[in-house]
């Protein structure tokens, strides 16, 4: 159908048909088996009327294909024009094949093998029969108190932008065109806008930001998503600078439909368009289901209240007609790009044969094995602790060891059983008899964090005797040559609702750790999390650290083939690790300031600086280490002065001198001198992620153009200004083994 056609059928319906259209639910508001209706869950959430149901345009969360069938089929025999559902949900790094949180993802660097795992995901979920996933999240991130980070791309706009535009080609996979094909699905970016900023990384919180950090910061990867093509969009649930989200007619029309020309589907975040009372941006149901439709909200997740309060309203109010109407429009307009008016069971497997040749194959473990392997993170590798030898007597120590709950608070319908321990995967490639396992301490601490009540079923409740496990994990690490120890937060310590004042390791496995590095043995750390720990208290007691995050299904193979070698490690990270609570928000591209530390040792008092702390995180962005050795030499520059339509070239010769074959990724950062507003110390511009074999060199070559200098100026235009730039290449954002000055000029004087 084409969009006229669409547009007829919208004339067609009844205003509360029209309604229902803007109207999502969950599974629970039908009936299994007939047409009959749930009561509950309507009473619930204060649905007037039966018939709202049956004309509900989409549903959430449902992801079992024998429910999505029945459901489709009772709507179906039900509704008049024929109008089929949506089903979307959230799939946010894997349906059953569980790949890296994102978080850890991006410090991989590798946008291809991420885009390739957003294509399974999407193959995976289409056999299933969802037609939307809520993917990808692209909030900047700059706060690790808040819990939400794990689900986030990292502190980098660069690196969101890439992360945005692979994900939804990845979903997606139609390029320009406007249907989208066979085993993929509908992208949606979200939340919109910089809910990744909450005052104090609690979750929820306002967010209060300049249109400079706005625009130059946090809002070009939802750009680049929408770009690349994306079908919907997801209201945030904070207030920007006092207006909630999703009731903000500025950032959803003027920003989102004018600015960035987004054309989709709007929808808000769950019950975010009833929250708008609880904010106090409206008074009542009525006022905020107008708000929300004036703001250019098209569906209202799980509430009642375009439900409830839409139909009075454009009776009264031919302009909001008007805008229910365009919202209509555009929720056919995506149900005609899926194809679900020819096929509304659309890429639904039935036979086992058919799904198990799809979810968790082969060749989508073996992808995600590749992405776990390149987001990991070595963080420290005192004296080439690692890798371990096949011989090595290891003790494998630690909550983490055997543990299968390593695939993050999003994998909602991924399952831990599917996943590989680390000890399983340490047995794999370790001599049987140099491998003994004991747990040490519990994941948790006895009295810990209110976890959210629905998971608290899942905490140890009975709890052994502490002192002997830990007993029992000493005698095991005093008779091995390494220790390796896994650790790390639970996952319902991170993820919505997951934000912490104080993100360290938990009491019982600091006490672990403590006693350990008594006993002289080098002590390698392996970090599970959904957030960057602060880890300042224990990395001086251990040789080396290995940041795992949540990897998913392939948890300890990826983890083992680090540890051993197998793999080489070259994840770098996508987000600064602080070294205390107090230097949060701490992200490398800074504004700068009048009055900058000049280095360490300034121990001048009227400088930008703490008394009581260095300015230095623990690790910063970008850094990660390998087991072999990248020499940088031969840096250059084919001109230092370029005008707007001129590109510099920038070269380097990178050599792996060291004995392993291993990946880098290479990073050019800019700092723009002088301009109409403060801009960053630096900013990543360009990176290139490349393989050595031991010997081997490589000429690395970044083109500079005027492209990289624009920004959003104070007048509102995205531009370059003329002057000097710094150029710094190196391997993180703090060691910069080359800097230059280069020049943009508006013509040339010589
Ligand atoms: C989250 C969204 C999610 C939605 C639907 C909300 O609580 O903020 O990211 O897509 O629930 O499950």
């Amino acid at each position: 159908m084409n969009n006229e056609m669409l547009r007829k059928k919208v004339d067609q319906l009844t205003i509360q048909e029209k309604i229902g259209q803007l109207i999502q639910l969950t599974g629970n508001f039908f009936d299994k088996h007939n047409d009959s209706v749930v009561t509950g869950p309507q009473k619930k959430i204060g649905l007037n009327g039966s018939y709202q149901i049956h004309n509900t345009g989409s549903i959430l969360n449902t992801v079992d294909k024998q429910q999505i069938i029945e459901i489709q089929r009772n709507h179906l025999l039900k509704s008049t024009h024929k109008i089929p559902l949506l089903f979307m949900a959230d799939i946010i790094y894997g349906f059953k094949t569980i790949f890296p949180i994102p978080l850890a993802q991006t410090c991989s660097w590798n946008f291809p093998l991420i885009e390739e795992s957003a294509t399974v995901l999407a193959k995976e979920c289409y056999e299933e029969g969802i037609h939307v996933t809520f993917a990808p999240m692209v909030d900047l991130v700059r706060d690790p108190r808040w819990g939400r980070v794990m689900e986030a791309p990292g502190e980098d706009t660069l690196l969101g932008e890439r992360y945005a535009e692979s994900m939804v080609n990845g979903i997606q996979g139609n390029g320009a065109s406007q249907h989208i094909p066979k085993g993929k699905l509908a992208a949606c970016i979200k939340h919109f806008a910089a809910y990744g900023a909450a005052v104090a990384g609690r979750e929820y919180n306002a967010v209060d930001m300049s249109e400079n950090m706005l625009k130059n910061f946090f809002l070009p990867s939802y750009a680049k998503g929408i770009e690349a093509g994306a079908k919907l969009v997801m209201t945030a649930f904070n207030t920007l600078n006092g207006i909630p989200c999703t009731g903000n007619k500025w950032l959803n029309r003027d920003i989102l439909r004018d600015a960035l020309d987004f054309d989709g589907v709007l929808i808000s975040d769950y019950a975010a368009i009833d929250e708008l009372i609880t904010h106090g941006y409206a008074e009542n149901q009525t006022s905020a289901a107008k708000q929300a439709l004036l703001a250019g909200v098209d569906i209202d997740m799980k509430t009642a209240v375009y439900a409830n309060e839409l139909e009075k309203l454009v009776e009264q109010n031919q302009e909001l007609h008007a805008l229910l109407d365009e919202a209509v429009l555009r929720v056919l307009i995506l149900k005609n790009d899926l194809g679900l008016f020819d096929d509304p069971y659309r890429g639904i497997q039935t036979t086992e044969e058919d799904m198990t040749s799809v979810v968790l194959s082969k060749e989508h473990k073996a992808t995600a094995l590749k992405l776990a392997e390149e987001s990991i993170v070595l963080l420290k590798n005192n004296k080439h602790t690692l890798p371990l030898s096949r011989n090595q007597k290891v003790a494998l120590i630690g909550p983490y060891a055997e543990e299968k709950a390593t695939l993050g608070f999003w994998a909602i319908t991924g399952d831990e059983e599917d996943t590989i321990t680390l000890k399983d995967g340490l047995s794999t490639l370790l001599d049987s008899s140099c491998l003994s396992v004991a747990r040490g301490a519990y994941l948790l601490d006895k009295h810990t964090e209110n976890l959210y009540d629905k998971y608290t079923d899942k905490l140890p409740v009975e709890r052994e005797d502490e002192e002997a496990l830990l007993e029992e994990a000493i005698a095991i690490a005093k008779t091995s040559d390494t220790i390796v120890l896994a650790v790390g937060e639970n996952t319902y310590q991170s993820g919505e609702g997951g934000s912490r004042t104080n993100p360290v390791l938990p009491t019982t496995q600091l006490r672990l750790i403590n006693a350990l590095s008594t006993l002289g043995k080098p002590i390698v750390l392996v970090i599970y999390g959904g957030r960057p720990l602060i880890l300042t208290e224990v990395e001086e007691k251990v040789s080396a650290i290995l940041y795992a995050w949540f990897p998913g299904t392939m948890n300890g193979l990826a983890v083992a083939n680090l540890l051993t070698g197998k793999a080489n490690p070259s994840a770098k990270l996508s987000m600064t690790f602080p070294r205390s609570v107090g230097q949060i928000p701490i992200y490398y591209n800074e504004l700068r300031t009048g009055r900058p530390q000049l280095d360490e040792e300034n121990k001048y008092r009227f400088a930008s600086r703490y008394i009581d702390q260095s300015n230095l995180p623990l690790y910063p962005f970008g850094f990660g280490k390998s087991y072999t050795h990248f020499q940088y030499s031969d840096f250059r520059l084919n001109q230092e002065e370029m005008t707007k339509n001129e590109q510099i070239k920038v070269t380097l010769t990178v050599k792996n001198t060291g004995s392993y074959s291993g990946k880098e990724i290479v990073q050019l950062y800019i700092c723009d001198k002088v301009s109409s507003i403060t801009r960053p110390v630096k900013l990543l511009k360009a990176f290139k992620k490349i393989e050595l074999k031991v010997g081997e060199s490589q000429r690395v070559e970044f083109e500079i153009d005027n492209d990289m200098l624009k920004f959003y100026r104070p007048d509102g235009s995205f531009d370059s200004e003329s002057g000097d730039f710094d150029i710094f290449i190196g391997k993180d954002s703090a060691e910069h083994l080359f800097k230059r000055k280069i020049r943009l000029v508006s013509k040339h004087t010589t």
